[in-house]
């Protein structure tokens, strides 16, 4: 970051207070707060850190009123079209496009690390087989620290680096094991010959007693939803991540904290309750009454996959997922489908409702990432595992830029205090 020329100044009790103006590359420059509790003896109150910076990042960059979104300088539209999610993973991680020799041995080393380690099988079948697929990875992916004594000492840079190829490679593995587990059947190991995405769908879809072949197109349509989902700036899951990492914490325990916060509906856990509720509204003429109801203030019911608290334009990823979806519904030749069909009557009429127009309420990447991962044969409780598994090398990369940052401090937000002052203590029986 660079100063500025500007200075915010703040007057208190008839004291001034005059704080930097820092300026990024691009975006909004931000007003240095640092000194403000030592000097003026009050906080700043915010809460949903609607208008805090929470740290200096370099990785993606977000323009919510142009519904821009780059990684490391790059549109995501111009990647998802023309580059791959393990080329994605390598700019995320180390900030430049690889060479072709890097990128090949970038790939050797994550295909190297596809397995998980043989002891980690029996430590799945430790959960209930009708467990939801995020619990059981919330708990696999902590437990890699239980797993991969070598590569726990995060004051170590090569240590972190093979944390990171490590979480990269196995997270789809995990996954998947997660997948076969909750529906009775063998885990199916990693096969290295595949690439990223279809080694993925292999092990999900594949069964030892027949051979299964990953279609090309379904395999680049999922590689896209992994680019789509690799990152996206200082979100909830992400701020989790770092401030679990701000403690110290090793690099397996912060993925698996990010993983706990992206599970809730309002974050990643919308793709599962999109899709739920299309199926619930079921037939495109009862659509009204689900607008109605989330117009209702009474009622708690939101669309979902509409809205975004940076996105007040549209969301571009939403763009591409479409495309995807209709690529990937005409592929498979249900274009037809119910579910498919509600969703498109639901979008059409939510951009023209005067609620939705007014509140910029678009709709988001998770709107179209459950039609395609229904027509690719996920169920819903998988919907979540996936964007969990792109999301690995932004947490990752997050967590990297955070911990060589030299001005790096545990995250430690204060509070606007109501509860009771100080009384005494009454005694059990004199109450
Ligand atoms: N349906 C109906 N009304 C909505 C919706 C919705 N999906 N989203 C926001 N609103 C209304 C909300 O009631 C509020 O109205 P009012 O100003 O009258 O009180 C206004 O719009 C602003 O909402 P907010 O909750 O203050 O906005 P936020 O920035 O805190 O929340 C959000 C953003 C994504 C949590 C929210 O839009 C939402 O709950 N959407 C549905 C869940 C969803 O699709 N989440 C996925 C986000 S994209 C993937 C990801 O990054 O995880």
């Amino acid at each position: 970051m660079s100063a500025s020329k500007r200075t915010a100044t703040i007057t208190l009790d008839g004291k001034t207070i005059d704080l930097p103006v820092h300026h990024g590359t691009t975006g909004p420059d931000v007003v240095d707060i640092r000194k403000l509790y030592a000097e003026g003896d009050v906080f700043t109150f915010d809460p949903g850190f609607t208008s805090t910076a929470a740290c200096e990042s370099g990785i993606t960059y977000i323009d919510g009123d142009a519904g821009e979104l780059l990684y490391r300088g790059y549109p995501i539209e111009q990647l998802a079209e023309q580059s791959s999610h393990l080329e994605v993973c390598y700019l995320l991680l180390y900030g430049e496009l690889p060479t072709p020799a890097q990128l090949a041995d970038f790939e050797g080393r994550v295909t190297r690390h596809t397995m998980v380690h043989e002891q980690m099988h029996y430590f799945f079948r430790g959960f209930r087989r009708d467990s939801h697929p995020m619990a059981t990875m919330v708990g696999v992916v902590g437990a890699m620290s239980a797993f991969y004594h070598d590569s726990l000492d995060i004051n170590d840079p090569w240590q972190r680096e093979v944390a990171a190829i490590r979480m990269i490679a196995k997270l789809p593995t995990i996954a998947a094991m997660a997948y076969k587990y909750s529906i009775g059947q063998p885990f199916v190991y990693p096969k290295n010959s595949l690439d990223y995405a279809s080694n993925f769908l292999h092990m999900c879809f594949a069964v030892p007693c027949e051979e299964y072949v990953v279609k090309p197109a379904l395999a680049k349509a999922m590689d896209r939803i992994m680019m789509l989902h690799a990152d996206h700036e200082q979100n909830a899951s992400t701020s989790t991540v770092r401030l679990a990492g701000s403690s110290g914490a090793n690099p397996f325990a912060c993925i698996a904290a990010g993983i706990a916060c992206l599970w809730g509906p309002a974050h990643g856990g919308a793709n599962q309750a999109c899709l739920e509720m299309l199926r619930e509204i079921g037939t495109v003429d009862r659509i009204p009454e689900f607008i109605r109801r989330a117009k209702d203030k009474n009622d708690s019911f939101r669309l979902m996959g509409f809205g975004h608290r940076v996105y007040k334009n549209f969301d571009p990823r939403a763009k591409v997922m479409k495309e995807s979806a209709d690529e990937v519904l005409g592929l498979l030749g249900i274009e037809n489908n119910e579910t498919l069909k509600v969703a498109k009557e639901l979008e059409r009429i939510a951009l023209e409702d005067e609620y939705f127009v007014s509140k910029k309420l678009y709709p988001n990447v998770d709107f179209y990432s459950g039609i395609i991962l229904e027509a690719m044969g996920f169920p819903t409780s998988m919907f979540t595992p996936i964007f969990a598994l792109s999301r690995t090398v932004g947490w990752i990369s997050q967590w990297k830029e955070m911990i060589a940052d030299p001005a790096q401090k545990i995250g430690r937000p204060r509070q606007l205090y109501v509860g009771p002052t100080r009384r005494d203590y009454i005694a059990i029986g004199a109450r």
